[in-house]
């Protein structure tokens, strides 16, 4: 399975801070955030990966990743999104990188505790269709939200005002090769973007989508409020395996 990080899009909700760079060039904690999600790819097992970034500050991206010898990688694609057309748009653009394989995606803001090794390998074992990765959360109208009949998911809402579940859906996706033929049916949403709820609710109406509960605690880190928590959660956990280590921090 390949590996893609989304990092194009401009940050506006990060505003001023995002306006001479990228928002995942900024700190987490003891990282730059794109780190993070690259880190939870490679955890995972996917050492060939592709990073989308975007907006004007792309160039920084080489800088910092290189060809990725800081995760143990020989090489890292890159690509570039122009304008921020939507998470669908952004991996729109990774079709030649994926060359007919099965993808994993994981959103440039996400940040994780654990690992998604497990879901890794049940999706490898489902043979074909796409796997989300849910957490329960108490602010579920801030993402994309999955409404369940008994335990089957039978759609997906983006923001809704009601949720109609406590359950997100992460920034983690695990795609086949259609997922290409799905974005293309997709049309721009109200915030004018190719939104990745409408891909994700393709495979729902297929009947090849499955979920897996995500471990331990999950992030994301697009506004002031996510962007501390997400830095001392990172953080906390640090300090903690330290302690347990015994070693220093
Ligand atoms: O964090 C999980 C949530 O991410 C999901 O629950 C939602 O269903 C999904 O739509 C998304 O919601 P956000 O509105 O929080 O996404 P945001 O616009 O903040 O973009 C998240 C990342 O996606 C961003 O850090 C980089 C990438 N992205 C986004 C856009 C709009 C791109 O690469 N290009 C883009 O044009």
């Amino acid at each position: 399975m390949k590996g893609i990080v989304l990092a194009g899009g401009t940050g506006s909700r990060l505003f001023p801070l995002t306006k001479i760079t990228n928002k995942h060039l900024l700190p987490i904690y003891d990282k730059p955030m794109i780190y993070y999600p690259i880190q939870t790819l490679v955890d995972a097992g996917i050492t060939d990966i592709m990073v989308v970034t975007g907006g004007k500050n792309s160039g920084d991206f080489l800088r910092l990743l290189a060809n990725g010898k800081h995760f143990g990688l020989k090489h890292i694609a890159y690509t570039y999104q122009e304008g921020e057309g939507g998470i669908a748009d952004a991996l729109n653009l990774c079709e030649h990188f994926a060359d007919g394989q099965d993808i994993c995606v994981v959103l440039g803001d996400n940040i994780i505790e654990k690992n998604i090794l497990d879901a890794a390998e049940a999706f490898q074992k489902q043979g074909k269709g796409a796997r989300i990765l849910l957490k329960e959360v108490h602010d579920a109208e801030r993402f994309g939200v999955a409404e369940f009949a008994g335990d089957r998911i039978i759609g997906i809402e983006e923001k809704p005002a009601h949720p109609k579940s406590q359950y997100a859906v992460t920034g983690i996706y695990m795609y086949d090769a259609t997922v290409f033929d799905k974005i293309r049916t997709c049309k721009p949403s109200g915030r004018n973007e190719l939104e990745i709820t409408d891909v994700n609710n393709a495979y729902i109406q297929e009947g090849t989508m499955s979920f897996s509960f995500l471990d331990g605690w999950w992030t994301d880190a697009g506004t002031f409020e996510s962007l501390l928590r997400a830095a001392n959660l990172v953080a906390k956990t640090r300090i903690a395996d330290g302690a347990a280590d015994g070693g220093s921090v």
